[in-house]
């Protein structure tokens, strides 16, 4: 079974290309499969995967806080984290595996992807160029079928790119990334806004309601950037930080072809 969360397409991308290679069912993370008694339905000898994206190396907190709520029966038997980044995943390997301890389970492997980047909410932070969201796809396509073996071989495996100083980035830069930085306040939305809706559909958690046919946030956000870059006319900025930044979500037109 793989669990999965994803705010712009790369990590479900990633996660149902490993459930398909892997032969394995897939459920959002945030509505996982429950049996009467609230126990995650495993299966003796079943794995178990986590795919999600890297936000401020770790992974994003409402990722952590849906695996504390998961309860088992059966223990599985392997487990990974898959995760999708634009550049570099720190120390998330270790932290994981101290997650998974609380729940008495053991990280076997760790994979990380790099993806076109999403983040866009500070200066100097900006989107890939069309042919880097291009080769970024096409090398992450063509290692997921090896990726797959290694975990169908359940290897014990960290095949990450950390980058420099993982340990600060994912601790203490982490922790003044979520208090300082994650934020829906500084949303905001232009006149070219056609009253959709397509922001507020594609916010998993609930954050956004329409009033006046314009969204509105409602201060429980992840920052994962759905609302921003799925708005069909590029109406919702981020204070002045993604002025003139584009927008990008996996699937849309230029980065398939
Ligand atoms: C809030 C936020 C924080 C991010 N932090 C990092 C990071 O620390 N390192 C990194 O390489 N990419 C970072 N990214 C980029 C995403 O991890 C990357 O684009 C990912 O593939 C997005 O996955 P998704 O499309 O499934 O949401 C961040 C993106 C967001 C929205
Ligand atoms: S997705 Fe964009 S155009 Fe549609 S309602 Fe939201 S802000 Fe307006
Ligand atoms: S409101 Fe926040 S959580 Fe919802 S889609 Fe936008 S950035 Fe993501």
């Amino acid at each position: 079974m793989i669990l999965y969360f994803s705010g712009c397409g790369n990590s479900r991308y990633v996660a149902e290309e490993l459930a398909r290679l892997l032969d394995t069912k897939l459920f959002p993370i945030l509505a996982p499969p429950l049996q009467d008694d609230g126990t995650l339905p495993l299966a003796e000898g079943e794995t178990l995967g986590i795919v999600c994206p890297i936000y401020a190396w770790d992974v994003p907190r409402l990722v952590r806080d849906a695996v504390q709520r998961l309860h088992f029966a059966v223990k599985p038997a392997y487990c990974f984290l898959a995760c999708t980044c634009g550049d570099t995943a720190g120390a998330v390997d270790k932290h994981f595996a101290k997650l998974l301890q609380t729940k008495g389970l053991h990280l076997d492997s760790v994979f990380s992807f790099v993806m076109p980047e999403t983040y866009v909410n500070l200066p100097g932070f900006n989107l890939d160029s069309p042919e880097s969201e291009r080769r970024k796809i096409a090398v992450v396509r063509e290692r997921l079928p090896e990726v797959a073996r290694r975990i169908a071989s359940r290897e014990q495996v960290v095949d990450m790119k950390a980058g420099a100083m993982p340990a600060l980035k994912s601790g203490l830069v982490n922790n003044m990334f979520y208090s300082m930085l994650i934020t829906d306040k500084k949303f905001h939305v232009d006149d070219n806004c056609i009253s959709c809706g397509k922001c507020a559909e594609v916010c998993q958690l609930h954050n956004i309601v329409m009033h006046d046919g314009r969204p509105h946030w409602q201060r429980h956000c992840t920052n994962c950037m759905a609302c921003y870059h799925y708005c069909p006319k590029n109406a919702i900025h981020f204070g002045k930080a993604t002025r003139g930044k584009g927008q990008y979500y996996f699937g849309h037109k230029d980065s398939q072809s």
